[in-house]
């Protein structure tokens, strides 16, 4: 006599869960795949990875801590830009209303501040792991652009942020900056006001500057990790050491 079905059998077969989940329970090699294949959550990942992979002293995490402090810096952002005034008439008051009359003003602030801080060093740390781990070389080369691309991308993100809050260090911190700029040979002159709107720094800046640090820059970042991330999986996962136990080196892409 067959035994009755249990509870789980029953719900995993039920039409309610395969109309969402479309497959079994993960409880065999197949269903784990199709798990990780099907799900939206977990179709980022690769059915398979390799076991060095998971060593944290192998990347210390350093790619997905940038990612997370790029997640905290968007949603932050998102809460200060509710707040900050992007005219020279108003931006210093409102990030000053913001730091008193704001509830979690100041928390929000700092969080962006810091969250920008640490991303320059996690993701310049990222860029030195890659590099000593070899994850540049073939078939890698492509994404070591873009990675070298994102590290500009972040660096101008900090950069036009600093401007925003028009106080004295924003202020001069750019007139110096792109004089800086202004200062190299042939196109120099022509980059500086292209950068600041104007001969120096006024209102067209902080226009400029406001419209790269809200929507052009962070769309350019979403993009490159985007491909970042997609390339990974089809680079054949992270990069191996050199001499792994079995003394290959492996490579392929990742099914
Ligand atoms: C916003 C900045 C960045 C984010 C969010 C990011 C994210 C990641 C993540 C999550 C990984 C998987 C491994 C790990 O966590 O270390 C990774 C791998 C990689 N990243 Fe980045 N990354 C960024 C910037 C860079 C930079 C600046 C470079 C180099 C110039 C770079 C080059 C690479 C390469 C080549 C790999 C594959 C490494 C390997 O196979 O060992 N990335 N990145």
């Amino acid at each position: 006599m067959n035994k009755p079905a249990s509870l789980t059998d029953r719900i995993v077969r039920s039409k309610v869960w395969q109309s969402v989940f479309r497959q079994g329970y993960p409880d065999t090699a197949e269903n784990q795949s199709k798990v990780m294949m099907n799900t939206w959550f977990l179709h980022i990942h690769p059915v398979k990875v390799r076991r060095h992979t998971l060593k944290l002293t192998y990347t210390f995490g350093l790619g997905v801590i940038s990612f997370f402090l790029f997640v905290v810096l968007v949603v932050t952002g998102a809460w200060l830009m509710l707040f900050h005034v992007p005219s020279v008439e108003r931006a210093y008051t409102s990030i000053q209303s913001l730091e008193t009359s704001v509830p979690f003003g100041i928390l929000a602030r700092n969080m962006h501040r810091w969250a920008a801080h640490l991303m320059v060093l996690t993701v310049f740390l990222h860029l030195c792991r890659v590099f000593f781990t070899g994850g540049y070389k073939r078939p890698r080369e492509f994404n070591w652009v873009v990675g070298v691309v994102l590290w500009v991308t972040t660096l101008l993100l900090s950069y036009t942020g600093y401007l925003l809050p028009w106080d004295q260090l924003s202020y001069w911190a750019v007139t110096v900056g792109t004089n800086m700029v202004g200062s190299f040979p042939g196109i120099g002159e022509s980059v500086r006001i292209a950068l600041l709107g104007a001969k120096e720094v006024g209102q067209p800046t902080l226009t400029r500057f406001y419209a790269l640090h809200i929507a052009i820059l962070p769309l350019v970042m979403t993009i490159l990790v985007g491909i970042h991330f997609w390339r990974i999986r089809k680079d054949g996962g992270l990069s191996a050491p050199v001499a792994e136990p079995s003394g290959k080196r492996a490579e392929g892409p990742s099914k």
